[in-house]
């Protein structure tokens, strides 16, 4: 598949098939990720693979209660690693781990496209508790929960904003 293909199909999935999916999957999304840049090489990113029933409830209800995270075969937790890339970049490591995590995710869900699975972005959940539910230790913080399973809806795209948010040579 072209990237621009990916790009164009990728959707947010929010209805999954009850279908397992191999590790071998997993591990090509996950080696997506580890392949995404990050600032100065430092790959300010964790990757916690969660496919038990029960740990994948709990992120569901601290993930406000967001079914789709509990019905799909395998979350992928992406986490902020704070302290490796701080020791190098001071304060602009805090904008740096963001970035290096969100690059990873995007990488990860265009590969995730490209194996005819779908994902969804999930940001919205209780940080604490998903930090609690995953043993995660100081200065990990979880950024993304990606849940990753086979489509069981093809939704329409939503709208962009389009011309209005580019800016040419100056605002
Ligand atoms: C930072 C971020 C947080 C998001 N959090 C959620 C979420 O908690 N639940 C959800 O269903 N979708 C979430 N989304 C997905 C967006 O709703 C979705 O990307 C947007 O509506 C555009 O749709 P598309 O991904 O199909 O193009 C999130 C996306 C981003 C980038």
């Amino acid at each position: 598949m072209e990237v621009s293909e990916a790009i164009g199909i990728r959707r947010s999935i929010r209805r999954y098939k009850k279908e397992d999916i191999p590790t071998e999957y997993v591990d090509k999304i996950i080696q997506a990720g580890q392949l995404a840049p990050s600032a100065g090489n430092l790959q300010g990113r964790e990757f916690v693979i969660v496919r038990d029933t029960a740990t994948k409830e709990k992120l569901s209800e601290a993930a406000l209660k967001q079914r789709f995270v509990r019905d799909v075969p395998v979350c992928i937790v992406v986490c902020t690693n704070l302290p490796r890339t701080k020791s190098k970049y001071g304060p602009r490591a805090d904008l740096y781990v963001v970035q290096d995590t969100a690059a990873s995710v995007m990488n990860m869900m265009l590969q995730a496209v490209d194996l005819g699975l779908g994902t969804c972005w999930v940001g919205a959940f209780e940080e604490s508790r998903v930090s609690e539910i995953l043993q995660l230790p100081g200065g990990i913080r979880p950024v993304a929960i990606i849940p990753v399973g086979v489509p069981d809806e093809v939704p329409d795209m939503p709208e962009r904003l389009g011309a209005q948010i580019v800016h040419y040579e100056r605002w």
